[in-house]
């Protein structure tokens, strides 16, 4: 994929503000520190574009990039952040729900999880959640760089039990150190901005 152009346009908290050029949409979400941020920035070969200007458990927003005017990277905001208050739940839950339900240019969720570990239930919640609103989903399995090769398929393994992968999902590993991944999924998401 070639990128000539990336840009931050906003931080939405609504509905109101996302963008209306209604380019095609990519989302990414994963638990907070999962390497979103480290992901989206190895994508599109920047240094620190991604930088949330929102902090975790504070003011929550998606924010939205676009890339070569021609479709959109969203960074949604992250969850498992320990010291996030109730109402900051309720309200991440309100705002990521609008965005699943409403957005009619969000072609494929990228939802990013930790190869090291077993899915954690939150990441299990928000699984099931994309697919309660029927969207497309990919799942990649960040920090592949801390697994060795011989021990990879053990990891994927337990990443598709614990999340009850549908067969058709696909699954990725990645890493932003090496950029392990970073080709298979620039593929998979080529077909999703741009459908035959
Ligand atoms: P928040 O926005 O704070 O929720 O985090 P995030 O999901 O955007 O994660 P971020 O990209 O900031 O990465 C979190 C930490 O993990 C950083 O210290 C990164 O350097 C590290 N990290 C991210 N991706 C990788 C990876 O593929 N391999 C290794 N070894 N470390 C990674
Ligand atoms: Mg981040």
């Amino acid at each position: 994929m070639k990128i000539m152009s990336a840009d931050y346009v906003i931080s939405a908290v609504g509905p109101k503000q996302y963008p209306e050029d209604g380019f095609a949409e990519i989302a990414f979400i994963g638990r907070s520190n999962v390497g979103k941020s480290s992901l989206i920035n190895a994508l599109l070969n920047r240094k620190a574009l991604a930088r949330t200007s929102c902090k975790p458990g504070k003011t929550q927003c998606i924010n939205f990039f676009d890339i070569n005017k021609e479709f959109f990277f969203v960074d949604l905001p992250g969850y498992g952040y320990a010291k996030v208050s109730k109402e900051a739940r309720a309200t991440w839950g309100k705002m990521i729900e609008a965005y699943l339900k409403e957005r009619d240019k969000l072609e494929l969720i990228v939802l990013l999880v930790d190869l090291r570990h077993s899915p954690s239930q939150d990441d299990v919640y928000m699984y099931n959640w994309i697919k309660h609103f029927e969207r497309p989903v990919v799942v990649v399995a960040t920090k592949a760089d801390k697994i060795s090769r011989g021990q990879r398929a053990k990891h994927v393994k337990e990443v598709k039990e614990k999340l009850q992968l549908h067969p058709g999902d696909k699954i990725i590993t990645f890493s932003s150190e090496t950029k392990d991944g970073k080709e298979e999924l620039w593929q998979y998401l080529q077909e999703y901005i741009y459908p035959e």
